[in-house]
């Protein structure tokens, strides 16, 4: 067994966790380079932590060794949302996924198909009559819509004013969440942060209301499922309206518009609107190359390895999915786009990505991600052209908290049918 390489530093001074958090991809890269290894140490939020940047890495820690790595429940998600899956472990949390995963799937999932096609349709059908669109936002107004409407049962042209109080309670209550992991000295108080304690409040005395009263859709199915406590359906519910959802939801749709956008593309949008399993690897190469999320946290219950390197009892790991995704071993140019990957050489190895985690606790909202996505990538790819306007903006990405463009990136689209590329298609 070796030691890992790199150095967790001393207790605050050498924290790092402000350079991971201004640039995470530039801090990883710098330190691969510098360890030449794809598994070092460093510290963040003043713990000692082995950050895992390698294929092999990631599956060992999620996979593999899922029984050692664990969740943290004392996690900052647990101080936001309360006790849920997500910062549960063992038995509680197997019981906790079988349950809630029935909401996701089969039929549930089924059901929701035309509510997933009419949100799209109003969303996106008037695309070319506006101005130039700063993508993100237009996605993310679309996710926060599926979201609310899907989940809670709460639709803007039905209930304008609860909507738009949920909105912002919703953002007030996310953004204490990302304002506290980087003030180390009083971590859990600042004023944004008993701001986001108010909002969460609120939104508990409404998603309670509806649990009670609303018997249809999500809502009416977790309030009967057997759950462990009775606070556990509405703290859920609380998790799967926040603002994380519709970020990352809107972060893959601006990833594939951009990706996608211009003259320079325009076959590889005909051939993905002809073409499903075009389509389905265009976006593992979305996922791939700009997951949403950075990575995920877990804590070793025992003395283990990750690669054959030495990992102590209660050692802090972090899987970086940004570098995971990147890791030439497996993926050859790396930061190349190049969809057809995934026929190639990749192919049937969608198991090594972690964009929506991997293992026994990845996603569970992993299959209407799929979903969702696919039906506003088909709608774009049917009805439009698509093009930075102006054509030199800086596309550069941030990484922190959901990945997208640095800053507000504007596209101009075309309907289709009125150039007469796609005469025949109903509008
Ligand atoms: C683009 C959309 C999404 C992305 C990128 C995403 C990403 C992820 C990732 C990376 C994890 C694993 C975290 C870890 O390893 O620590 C995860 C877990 C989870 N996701 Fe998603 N997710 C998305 C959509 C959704 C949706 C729509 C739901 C359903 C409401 C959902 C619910 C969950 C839950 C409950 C977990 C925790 C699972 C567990 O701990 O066993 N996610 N997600």
């Amino acid at each position: 067994m070796s030691e890992l390489p790199g150095n967790a530093g001393y207790p605050v001074l050498g924290d790092r966790s402000l350079e991971f958090y201004k640039d995470p991809v530039g801090f990883c890269d710098h330190r691969l380079e510098k360890h030449n290894s794809r598994v070092f140490r460093s510290r963040l939020l003043n713990k000692p932590t082995v950050l895992v940047c390698s294929v092999r890495g990631m599956r060992e820690v999620l996979h593999e060794k899922s029984s050692v790595f664990l969740k943290d429940p004392t996690d900052l998600m647990t101080n936001m949302y309360g006790d849920t899956l997500v910062t549960t472990n063992g038995e509680e949390a197997c019981l906790l996924r079988l349950s809630l995963s029935s909401l996701f799937t089969g039929a549930c999932l089924e059901s929701w198909n035309n509510d997933l096609i009419s949100v799209c349709e109003r969303h996106l059908q008037a695309l070319s009559s506006s101005e130039p669109q700063c993508v993100y936002s237009l996605f993310k107004a679309l996710g926060t819509e599926l979201v609310l409407g899907l989940f809670l049962n709460v639709r803007p042209d039905e209930h304008p004013q609860l909507y738009q109080e949920i909105t912002e309670l919703c953002t007030q209550h996310w953004h204490g969440l990302i304002s506290a992991p980087v003030s180390l000295k009083v971590p859990l108080w600042s004023s944004g942060f008993s701001t986001a304690l108010e909002a969460r409040d609120r939104l508990m005395e409404i998603i309670k209301d509806k649990l009670e009263n609303d018997k249809h859709g999500l809502v009416g199915s977790l309030g009967s499922l057997p759950l462990p406590h009775p606070i556990c359906a509405s703290q859920h519910l609380l998790l799967f309206i926040s603002a994380l959802i519709p970020k990352a939801l809107a972060s893959l749709l601006t990833s594939f518009t951009l990706a996608l956008s211009g003259p320079q593309q325009e076959k590889m949008r005909q051939r993905a609107k002809a073409e499903p399993e075009f389509l389905r690897c265009l976006l593992l190469e979305v996922q791939r190359l700009w997951p949403p999320f950075i990575g995920g946290r877990r804590i070793a219950n025992k003395d283990t390895t990750i690669e054959g390197f030495s990992v102590p009892r209660g050692q802090v790991v972090m899987y970086v999915s940004h570098a995971v995704h990147r890791d030439p071993e497996v993926f050859q140019q790396p930061d190349h786009f190049l969809p057809d990957r995934w026929t190639g050489r990749n192919a049937g190895q969608e198991h090594l990505l972690c964009c929506l985690g991997n293992g026994p606790r990845n996603c569970i909202g992993d299959t209407l991600t799929d979903s969702f996505v696919k039906t506003a990538c088909s709608y774009l790819l049917t009805h439009y052209d698509w093009a930075l306007d102006p054509p030199d903006q800086n596309t550069s990405y941030k990484w922190l908290p959901a990945s997208r463009p640095a800053e507000p990136l504007h596209l101009s689209f075309t309907r289709l049918d009125q150039t007469g590329s796609c005469p025949t298609h109903p509008q």
